[in-house]
């Protein structure tokens, strides 16, 4: 199990074009073995913070450490898992699953047994996530929910300590989603993973995450760590549970406060008074002309 330790955190993307603060001064410890969920506006750095956490990204300043070890660059203890599934469409499920594995087995000269201990451990993901039956099936014919849970399989083929999720369900239906929460839950806890997943769904968030992390845009910082008042072994029911509900509301309304879309939304009202005015003074001036 691995720790993830992010101090005063900055990315600043430069572009030709613009200057953009994707992260400014984000410092977040979380524990081996925790789910931590990022929630916040489209915008606020989500995904940056967690390609940074992946080393697909350089940071610009600060400190990043997974397992006490600073992060430079991808490795074999992080994995991730995106939105849109992203197999290898011409393997099957199975070869889809291994590939990783074969990989790093070619990459490290090592003998037929890592092959054979892959094959065990290719077959034990295939159980757990429920993929037996398509072992043998290309991507393209299974359902969203399927393909999704061979990438995450496929993930953790190698056995990474640290599970980095950007959306993964985001594209699946809602009764789907569903049955993916409580085997995702049941598979990071079994495995010993420590998650870090990124969702737009309030609900999705506080269901998952031991504590769920608030970010806010322009520039991309943390507004505010929840901790989840709910047992760690969760339900349905608790859905309904006014801690769910109260900490929902709380949420929601800090992500309304921090968004920045009332303050467009008043941009707009203004600029559409303006265009208003204009158009007045114009009726005006041609009515003066006649
Ligand atoms: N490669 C890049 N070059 C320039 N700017 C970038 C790049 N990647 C991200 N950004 C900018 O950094 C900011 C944060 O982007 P990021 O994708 O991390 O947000 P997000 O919270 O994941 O948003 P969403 O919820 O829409 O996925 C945005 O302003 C974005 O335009
Ligand atoms: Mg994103």
């Amino acid at each position: 199990m691995s720790t993830i330790s992010c101090r005063r955190v900055c990315k600043v993307f430069d572009t030709s074009r613009a200057h953009v603060t994707a992260l400014e001064d984000v410092t977040l410890e979380i524990a081996a073995g925790e789910f931590v969920t990022l929630v916040g506006a489209s915008g606020c750095g989500k995904s940056t913070l967690l390609r940074l956490i992946a080393g697909l990204d350089e940071h610009t300043s600060g400190e990043i450490e997974t397992g006490g070890v600073s992060v430079r660059g991808p490795g074999a203890d992080r994995a991730m898992v995106f939105q849109n599934y992203s197999l290898y469409p011409w393997l099957t499920v199975v070869r889809n699953i291994k590939f990783a594995r074969q990989l790093a087995v070619c990459t490290r000269g090592r003998t037929s047994s890592d092959v054979e201990e892959a094959s065990g451990r290719a077959d034990a993901l295939l159980n757990l996530m429920g993929l037996a039956q398509v072992s043998q099936a290309y991507p393209s014919q299974l359902s969203g929910g399927m393909q999704q849970r061979v990438a995450i399989a496929r993930a953790l083929m190698t056995r990474p300590g640290i599970l980095l999720m950007d959306e993964p369900f985001g594209a699946l239906d809602a009764q789907t989603r569903e049955v993916m929460h409580d085997l995702i839950l049941h598979v990071c806890r079994l495995e010993g993973c420590t998650v870090v997943f990124v969702t737009h769904d309030v609900d999705e968030a506080i269901y998952l995450g031991d504590r769920v992390v608030l970010m806010a845009p322009r520039p991309g910082r943390i507004d505010s760590i929840h901790a989840v008042p709910l047992p760690r072994r969760r339900s349905l029911t608790m859905k309904h549970s006014p801690e769910f509900l109260e900490l929902r509301s709380t949420i929601l309304e800090r992500i309304r406060a921090t968004s920045g879309i009332r303050t467009d939304l008043e941009l707009l009202r203004k600029l559409s008074l303006n265009v208003r005015d204009t158009q007045r003074v114009r009726e005006w001036v041609e009515g003066s002309e006649r």
